[in-house]
């Protein structure tokens, strides 16, 4: 038994050394759902912002952003902070940080690990999508849009991430973050990087991140 405990050890440390050591689930600390800017002026405020620190944001805020964007605002029913066509809560929010892609559980406050890689750059055409701490990316799974044409499905899933996306550009201004809606996105291309079955659609990406110092 003696024997197997530098073993042990020398796993461990390989383990952390290769990066293997990304948690599946991060917990997310429970939102602030109280406080902020007044709405009035987080509107005066409200504004894109295309350059960015490469400062990661903390687990705090990065909860706080994510349950503005799309959390559950009515747990009685588990209606959300952004509106959804016939409440078919279709778009996941897919959070890509340097340490990998995450999705947001809002039900359970947490990300939970989809894939390990960075693929920020591979988020948009623009060079700050590289540096951006955080690229939000808008999937919509048409399996949940019932039985409508895939037309339909594109603009109602359009209009429901629009709406997100609004959400986060309204915590943005009132936390005096910098954020950018992105529809110039190779769509396509990022839905093969990360491995999207045909019914997942990449709607839009949208970078957040502090104000460079
Ligand atoms: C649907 C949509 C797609 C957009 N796509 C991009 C984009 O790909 N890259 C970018 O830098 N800005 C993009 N923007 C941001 C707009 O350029 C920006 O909102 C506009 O210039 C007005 O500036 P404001 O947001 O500060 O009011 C997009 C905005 C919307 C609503």
């Amino acid at each position: 038994m003696k024997r197997l405990i530098p073993q042990v050890m020398l796993f461990t440390f390989i383990f952390h050394l290769t990066g293997c050591s990304q948690e599946k689930v991060i917990k997310l600390p429970q939102p602030q759902t109280s406080g902020g800017m007044p709405l009035m002026e987080a509107l005066m405020k409200r504004g894109t912002s295309r350059e960015f620190s490469s400062k990661e944001l903390d687990l705090q805020t990065l909860s706080n952003l994510l349950w503005a964007a799309n959390g559950i605002n009515r747990p009685e029913d588990g209606l959300k902070t952004a509106p959804s066509a016939v409440n078919w809560q279709e778009i996941d929010v897919y959070v890509s940080l340097l340490k990998g892609v995450y999705i947001y559980n809002a039900l359970e406050n947490q990300l939970e690990l989809y894939m390990k890689d960075d693929i920020r750059e591979a988020t948009g055409r623009q060079p700050f999508v590289k540096d951006a701490p955080v690229n939000l990316i808008y999937v919509a799974d048409f399996t949940r849009m019932g039985d409508r044409d895939e037309t339909t499905k594109h603009w109602y899933s359009a209009a429901d991430a629009a709406f997100i996306a609004q959400n986060v550009y309204l915590f943005c201004a009132s936390e005096n973050l910098a954020a950018v809606i992105r529809g110039a996105v190779e769509k396509e291309e990022l839905k093969k990087v990360m491995n999207l079955p045909a019914h997942k659609h990449v709607v839009l990406c949208q970078s957040v991140g502090y104000h460079p110092e």
